[in-house]
């Protein structure tokens, strides 16, 4: 059984497959709209998701399976005080293959311990990873830049606790010459864990973002995520530490794109949204498309 629990679960080479695949399922849908017809996908979210999982579920229905599972944790026997594995035990028997969500770090890889014929999407650990975003943003990158090698991309907000940032770095560091920039409050620095994989003079960090945007080939803005905070006092004093606006992009290059996994709150203006350079919504297109071709490459189906 394939699973994907964090991004290096791909070789780059698989990855380049599968982001030729979602490029064929963008120019050609109706080919793909049968290919699960008959398989079933288990919708796990134990925590609350509108991108990750409407963009799972449509991906399913479009490749013509169907999809079970639920949105709130109260609604499933965990609630009861089932424990996660048993549960998991049991859908594997309704499910081909399951994409899940959870508040703690390692339940998908701590899953798949017990599982034998049901692949499991990890669609997001507690602060760990959130591997299916790393898809979305890689095929974003190579849509608008055609290449992973030799960018410099700039990391803003919630590097502590921002998970599509914690996947995202680990896949873009197997490419050649990625520049870091790690722009954050000191309270919200990227964790050692993840800089001690990367080579020393590969990254810099840094809490000035007018400063930094210039020389930016990518810009990744993130939420300061107050899920996460003990002490709401210190959320609410670094929830707007970094606010990105049309006067600070007047300063970046004209080619630099703007991501974000969304949701916004209010570290980008709405003003930056008509820029030309703001991607975050085609970003989360590309992630229904990108779901698509990874449900397919899990379950070994062809169109
Ligand atoms: N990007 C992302 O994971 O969004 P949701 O929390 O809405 O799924």
């Amino acid at each position: 059984v394939r699973n994907l629990i964090e991004p290096r679960d791909f070789t780059t080479e698989e990855l380049s497959r599968l982001f030729d695949l979602a490029d064929d399922i963008i120019s050609n849908p109706r080919k793909y709209m049968d290919v699960c017809k008959g398989y079933v996908l288990a919708s796990l979210f134990f925590e609350p998701s509108t991108r990750t999982r409407l963009s799972f579920e449509t991906a399913m229905n479009r490749l013509g399976g169907r999809v079970v599972g639920f949105s709130d944790a109260k609604v499933s026997s965990t609630s009861k005080g089932e424990s996660l594995v048993d549960t998991l035990r049991t859908v594997e028997n309704y499910a081909d293959i399951c994409a899940m969500r959870h508040p703690k770090d390692g339940a998908a890889l701590l899953a798949t311990k017990y599982l034998k014929t049901m692949p499991i999407i990890n669609a997001g650990d507690g602060a760990h990873n959130h591997p299916t975003q790393t898809l979305t943003d890689l095929l974003t990158i190579r849509h608008y830049k055609g290449r992973f090698d030799n960018l410099k991309i700039g990391f803003c907000g919630d590097l502590k606790f921002g998970r599509t940032i914690h996947s995202l770095v680990r896949a873009m560091n197997r490419y050649d010459n990625v520049k870091f920039v790690f722009i954050s409050p000191e309270e919200l620095k990227m964790p050692k864990i993840f800089k001690s994989e990367l080579p020393e003079n590969s990254y810099t960090e840094t809490d000035d973002l007018e400063g930094s945007i210039k020389d930016l080939d990518i810009l990744y803005m993130s939420r300061v995520q107050k899920e996460r905070f003990v002490s709401e006092e210190e959320y609410v004093r670094l929830k707007d530490f970094f606010i990105l606006n049309k006067e600070k992009l007047d300063l970046a290059k004209k080619d630099m794109i703007v991501m974000h996994p969304l949701p916004r709150v209010n570290e980008i203006s709405y003003d930056v949204d008509d820029d030309e350079r703001a991607v975050y919504f085609q970003q989360a297109k590309f992630g229904m498309y990108v779901r698509m071709a990874l449900i397919m490459t899990l379950l070994g189906l062809e169109a």
